[in-house]
């Protein structure tokens, strides 16, 4: 497959993924772009690629597509400039913080042909979601029941003015910054989000935005989650995320280790899945690894330049309307963290 030529923009954690490209088989970084020349002039010269203004890149027709790593507020407007010149983007999460804006831009996209991904929600299921799915059917595992989803990290943060200080742009913020892979994949396993309460505390932070928070949903099917995400632990590993799901006929647990210093390579590339479920009457026990390089949260470049290539969505792709229920359960948490009761999850038509 014809490498997809690539611009990034947004060059603070932007500038980890020109890094990650360097020498991906599906994508090729062949400029950088940030309001602040000088990062971008740094950026480019280690990385050996140009720099233009976004202007230029979407005038430009030695560009394919763009990665959007700009902060998340009013993201939609970026995304259909791009959209508009035929720019094919790659965004991280989450998409936009306006659910309604999140489903509009991403039907305009569909209607104009040009891929518009991001990591979370991927647009195929990770490669545990996959299993849990072909597990599910299976073994006939019946409906969700519940579902526990956590990750934590050791910061010791200062306030620095970004929006990372914000609550408003950064709401119950160890969910929003980490825990939002787990919504994304609460939304795939139990379905359409209704009511949503939130926990947080400040713990060590020096941020105003909370350091250890609980999120609760409670879906349309009476199915519950929760996602504990925290900036607050540590026992040695880096964003370990962990997953309990009860089905009415068994039970899927999903380990994954962060970098750790204790925890030898081999074991954090790769993602463990266990079941132990009723079938027909026999007791059964299930474990499997899938690999790192397609768990959740990771960009997928080759679903990506695949896209790209062919101009319609991929087979089995995320729906706009999932991915603006995701954020619809961020907006929720928002007013939740705000007025300390339960909020009814506002998903847009
Ligand atoms: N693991 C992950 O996937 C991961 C990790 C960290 C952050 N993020 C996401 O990355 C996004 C950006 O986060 P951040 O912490 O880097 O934000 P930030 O505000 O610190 O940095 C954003 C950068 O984008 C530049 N920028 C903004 N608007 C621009 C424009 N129109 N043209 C060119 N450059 C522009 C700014 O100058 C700045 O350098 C957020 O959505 C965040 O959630 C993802």
């Amino acid at each position: 497959m014809e490498q997809v030529r690539f611009a990034v923009v947004g060059l603070r954690f932007g500038r980890s993924i020109v890094s990650q490209l360097q020498g991906n088989s599906f994508v090729r970084v062949v400029a950088v772009s940030d309001l602040d020349p000088a990062k971008a002039g740094e950026v480019a010269s280690e990385y050996k690629c140009r720099t233009a203004t976004l202007e230029e890149l979407l005038a430009d027709p030695e560009i394919d597509a763009i990665g959007l790593f700009t902060p998340p507020a009013g993201r939609s407007e970026l995304i259909r400039k791009c959209i508009e010149n035929g720019k094919a983007v790659m965004t991280t999460k989450p998409l936009e913080r306006d659910p309604a804006a999140a489903l509009e831009i991403l039907r305009f996209a569909r209607s104009r042909g040009v891929p518009v991904h991001l990591n979370a929600p991927s647009p195929l299921p990770c490669g545990e979601l996959h299993r849990i799915d072909l597990w599910r059917e299976q073994y006939a595992l019946g409906r969700p029941v519940a579902v526990r989803w956590e990750t934590y990290v050791h910061y010791r943060e200062q306030p620095d003015g970004r929006w990372l200080d914000d609550p408003e742009m950064c709401p119950v913020a160890p969910v929003f910054r980490l825990g939002i892979y787990g919504i994304s994949e609460l939304i795939h396993l139990m379905g359409r989000p209704e009511t949503v309460n939130v926990f947080s505390s400040r713990l060590f932070t020096g941020r105003p935005t909370p350091d250890n928070a609980e999120l609760a949903i409670r879906f349309a099917d009476g199915s519950l989650g929760s996602i504990f995400a925290s900036f607050c632990v540590n026992d040695g590993h880096s964003y370990p995320s962990a997953l309990t799901v009860h089905f009415q006929n068994g039970t899927v647990k999903k380990r994954q280790y962060g970098p750790a210093f204790a925890v030898p390579r081999a074991q954090f590339d790769r993602v463990e899945l266990e079941l132990d479920c009723v079938c027909d009457g026999k007791c059964i026990h299930e474990t499997c690894t899938t690999s790192a390089e397609e768990r959740s949260g990771a960009y997928q470049w080759r679903n990506f330049a695949e896209a790209v290539r062919c101009g319609s969505p991929l087979a089995g792709e995320i729906s706009p309307e999932d991915v603006a229920s995701g954020i619809a359960v961020i907006d929720a948490m928002r007013r939740a963290e705000k007025s300390g009761r339960p909020e009814p999850v506002e998903i847009p038509l």
